[in-house]
């Protein structure tokens, strides 16, 4: 049985260096996912994770009670899980999209100055996930120099 999983949360801001953790948190996510049939996409915005998960059920349902307890994000809050027929995020183990403006008008549509995850319903989660679809994925840039040119984007 196939379900689609979809969480947010708060990066943890003790936490180390944004870069790296994103990195990290990529790394290990391809690896793991790519071996188990676990595809899906992570967005990062003004410090809140949102992410969707989509596998089969055991699988996914087991991963995210170990990312649930990973001490860089905490406050989650978990949407209804979904039985799905396919995999949407079907090209990527686990595809990265940075704050982009599309997702920044969505939530201006719902009232929002930008990306709120609290302010998501159920209902919401499908427009949000096409979104994502449909946004290019992108590379997490390492720290360029002294002046880190290459984390700007992220602020
Ligand atoms: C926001 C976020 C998203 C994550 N996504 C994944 C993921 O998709 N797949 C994965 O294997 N680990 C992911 N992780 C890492 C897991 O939380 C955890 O570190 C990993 O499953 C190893 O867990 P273990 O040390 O208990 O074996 C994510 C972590 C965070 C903070």
């Amino acid at each position: 049985m196939l379900i689609r999983l979809c969480y947010a949360s708060t990066r943890n801001e003790l936490a180390n260096d944004l870069i790296e953790d994103l990195n990290a948190i990529l790394n290990t996510a391809r690896d793991f996912n790519g071996k188990n049939k676990i595809f899906g996409v992570l967005y990062y915005a003004n410090n809140h994770f949102f992410q969707c998960l989509e596998g089969e059920r055991s699988i996914v349902q087991s991963l995210f009670h170990s990312i649930k307890n990973d001490a860089r994000h905490n406050s989650i809050i978990e949407f209804e899980i979904m039985n799905i027929d396919k995999i949407s995020f079907k090209n990527w183990s686990m595809k990265y999209v940075q704050k982009c403006s599309k997702v920044d008008l969505f939530f201006n549509q719902l009232g929002y100055d930008s990306f709120t995850p609290a302010a998501l319903n159920n209902a919401h989660l499908n427009s949000l996930l096409n979104e994502l679809l449909k946004e290019k994925q992108t590379r997490v840039r390492k720290k360029v120099g002294l002046n880190q040119r290459g984390i700007s984007s992220f602020l």
